[in-house]
């Protein structure tokens, strides 16, 4: 039976957080190709998202939106074609307001069904749906009415919205037909900024489900602003939260240290698993905290989080995990070391990184060393 979209965290990439405005179809094009080529699309990733200033500044004479001239000539149905050509899916973006964040384009709001019908039309995947310059109209009735716009054109599609977390749209996003929506302003590429988002999450989690998941922004990882250390905290915590996984970066250019964070399949599996709770923050202790998620498959998975300035110990137990049993098979995700213990969890963590475990009960099938767990089907 074919899958509801969104029934999964999406994962995949978007121009924004490295390209921002200064990007065309050959940019486009080139970040598709790498998905593949990088090993990105094997592990996971699938969509393929263009943000802000694609389009012209003006809508045709029949109102609709039309991709710039010089920035994609060939338009987005060919785009689309090509990227889906790769076994890959094309997102798209605009704002529920006049214009776009930019300002460089025109924004669906009064054009809900007309551009939904162009996205399904060109074979858009994915909406980005955001909210500037809106009008100050209110949030639920000018998001419900895209939701139902694209419900309307009978194209399965993602819709994200991209709201802010201004009016709580962890309760009314999935009426308003959405399977993600954004918990806070922008991310940017920078540990404070990575942290302030981190830290809004908590109390989120009871809001979270398969097909409708809160989104903390897109993954920043690669950038250049943040240490190896500090991508791996980012990317581990935002698979513990369940999040959509869109990589940020220049994929072409990617290093190899970002690519073994961005692929690692054990780290992407805890977001990909739904167990009935998306992860959540197990344990603050100012400099350390412990982040826990339970694992469909009985196991469970930890971050140990050093915020601190300095390397430190931080440990927990796999009763505090909520496991039972006498003993315990840990897997480093990071490492892929896999050790025994009788219930203590500890490591010693370096300034701003994380240790992500996996920790099965040893009573348990999956705990026999050197298991390789499959990712469950896309
Ligand atoms: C807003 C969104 C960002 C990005 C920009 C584009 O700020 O929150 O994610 O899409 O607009 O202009």
């Amino acid at each position: 039976a074919a899958q509801r979209v969104g029934e999964r965290p999406p994962m995949g990439w978007n121009s924004w957080n490295r390209f921002g405005c200064d990007i065309n179809e050959d940019l486009i094009r080139g970040a598709a190709d790498a998905l593949v080529s990088s090993g990105m699309k094997d592990a996971g990733y699938q969509y393929v998202n263009i943000d802000d200033c694609w389009a012209e500044q003006n809508r045709t004479a029949e109102g609709k939106l039309e991709p710039s001239h010089e920035r994609f000539p060939h338009g987005i149905k060919t785009l689309a074609d090509y990227v889906h050509g790769l076994g890959l899916k094309l997102g798209i973006y605009t704002s529920a307001g006049t214009l776009t964040c930019q300002k460089t384009m025109p924004g669906a709001l009064d054009h809900e069904e007309a551009d939904a019908q162009s996205f399904a039309d060109w074979g858009v995947d994915y909406l980005k749906y955001d909210n500037c310059n809106n009008q100050g109209r209110p949030a639920i009735e000018r998001y419900t009415k895209m939701g139902d716009a694209i419900k309307k054109t009978g194209r399965p599609m993602i819709y994200a919205l991209c709201e802010w977390g201004e009016n709580k749209p962890w309760t009314w996003g999935r009426d308003a037909g959405a399977q993600l929506w954004r918990t806070t302003g922008d991310i940017s590429d920078n540990w404070g900024s990575m942290t302030f988002i981190l830290d809004q999450q908590v109390g989120l989690e009871k809001f979270a489900g398969p097909g409708g998941w809160n989104d903390p922004d897109m993954l920043e990882v690669g950038n250049g602003g943040m240490t190896d250390a500090e991508y791996r905290s980012h990317f581990a915590l935002w698979a513990l939260l369940n999040a959509p996984l869109l990589a940020g970066n220049d994929l072409p250019a990617m290093s190899p240290a970002t690519k073994a964070i961005l692929e690692n399949k054990d780290v992407i599996a805890l977001d990909q698993d739904w167990a009935g709770a998306q992860g959540h923050k197990l344990r603050d202790d100012g400099d350390t905290e412990v982040w826990a998620k339970p694992m469909s498959d009985g196991s469970a998975a930890v971050v140990l989080f050093n915020r601190g300035p300095a390397s430190t110990t931080i440990s927990t137990t796999a009763a505090e995990l909520g496991l039972e049993g006498h003993t315990f098979l840990v897997r480093d995700l990071w490492t892929g070391t896999e050790t025994e213990t009788a219930g203590t969890l500890r490591d010693a963590v370096a300034s701003h990184d994380s240790s992500v475990f996996r920790v099965w009960p040893s009573t348990h099938p999956s705990a026999a060393p050197m298991t390789t767990l499959a990712l469950p089907a896309p």
